[in-house]
């Protein structure tokens, strides 16, 4: 097999489908924010934790850091024009769920609200920060967890256009 060697960043251009998610957080106060996040995973069993790497500059960042709350939802089907607006503006300049019509409920075990139209919602309480380069990942204790009724697709990002999760029964291997 013959290999073709690639410059790091071109490389990482190619690494996607990636998951979808939304970062969710608050200000200890009522007001809150959210964003889209690719960059998060899993990272304890036991106890079940997940784990996002956030740019050190995000609004986002400041507000875990203010309430030690923070909520990973897993993007649905139909989220794309969220996912683009919230992405491409900070909840320092703009109140997000006041200029955009982000439907929510209360969560159950923190101050951070659930999104409707996401897939699966995590309300997690902020365990550890590990600086990483221009990035900080953050890891949280999950709280609580919620899955949509009725279920929802979840959204991959194929690396600027988007589509359901779905496998073709024929391709399953
Ligand atoms: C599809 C997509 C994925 C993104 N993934 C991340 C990510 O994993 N980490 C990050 O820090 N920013 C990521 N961003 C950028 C933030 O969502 C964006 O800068 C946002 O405006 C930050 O909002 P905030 O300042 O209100 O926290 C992503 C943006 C998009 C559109």
């Amino acid at each position: 097999m013959a290999w073709t060697t690639l410059a790091p960043a071109a490389a990482l251009d190619l690494k996607f489908p990636e998951w979808l998610l939304f970062v969710v957080t608050h200000d200890g106060a009522g007001h809150y924010d959210l964003m889209p996040a690719g960059w998060a995973m899993q990272c304890s069993l036991d106890p079940p934790m997940l784990a996002v790497a956030l740019h050190a500059q995000r609004y986002s960042l400041a507000q875990i850091r203010a309430t030690g709350e923070f909520g990973l939802a897993f993007a649905g089907l139909g989220q794309h024009e969220l996912i683009t607006w919230s992405g491409t503006r900070s909840g320092r300049e703009v109140d997000k769920f006041a200029a955009y019509p982000i439907r929510h409920s209360p969560g159950s075990a923190t101050g951070v609200p659930l999104i409707d139209g996401c897939a699966l919602a995590f309300e997690c309480r902020l365990a550890s920060e590990l600086p990483a380069g221009d990035h900080v990942i953050v890891t949280g204790h999950i709280a609580a967890a919620h899955r949509a009724e009725p279920p929802v697709s979840k959204l991959v990002n194929f690396g600027g256009w988007y589509a359901p999760a779905v496998a073709a029964p024929d391709d399953v291997c």
